[in-house]
């Protein structure tokens, strides 16, 4: 499955985006405010490459947890599908588990759903599915 972004566990968004663009990393539109998880979200592009910078404001996001436990990680990657949900089944059969279901995801686009899942063998990776504006 290609790869879409890889997604990075941080204290301050601005003072991470502004490292990122250090290494050659540009802002891909503004930060915005993912109420769902209560965090902070930017896209870096550099090249081919994206980065998905997570800053979770309070005790209630996801992954305010992980930010304590381990500080500015990267923490999952992302992976493309075209079919979510039967992607999600054929990775369950094989011992992946769902961290809760399909959702929007605002920060990747207006009809971007994404879905976290564990492995025992490798942790955390996301999935995501873009449905063009006229399906859905
Ligand atoms: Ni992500």
């Amino acid at each position: 499955m290609r790869v879409h972004h890889i997604g990075y566990l941080v204290k301050d968004i601005n003072k991470a985006a502004k490292s990122h663009e250090l290494l050659g990393y540009k802002g891909r539109g503004d930060v915005s405010y993912d109420e769902a998880r209560d965090a902070d979200m930017l896209f870096l592009e550099n090249g081919d490459y994206l980065i998905e910078l997570v800053a979770p404001r309070g005790e209630t996001s996801v992954a305010w947890n992980l930010l304590k436990k381990h500080g500015n990680i990267p923490y999952h990657i992302c992976y493309e599908t075209n079919d979510i949900n039967a992607t999600m089944e054929e990775l369950i059969k094989s011992g992946f588990v769902p961290l809760g279901t399909v959702a929007e995801a605002p920060a990747i686009g207006t009809n971007a759903d994404v879905a976290f899942l564990i492995s025992r063998d490798i942790g955390l990776i996301e999935l995501v599915v873009e449905t063009p504006s006229e399906k859905k």
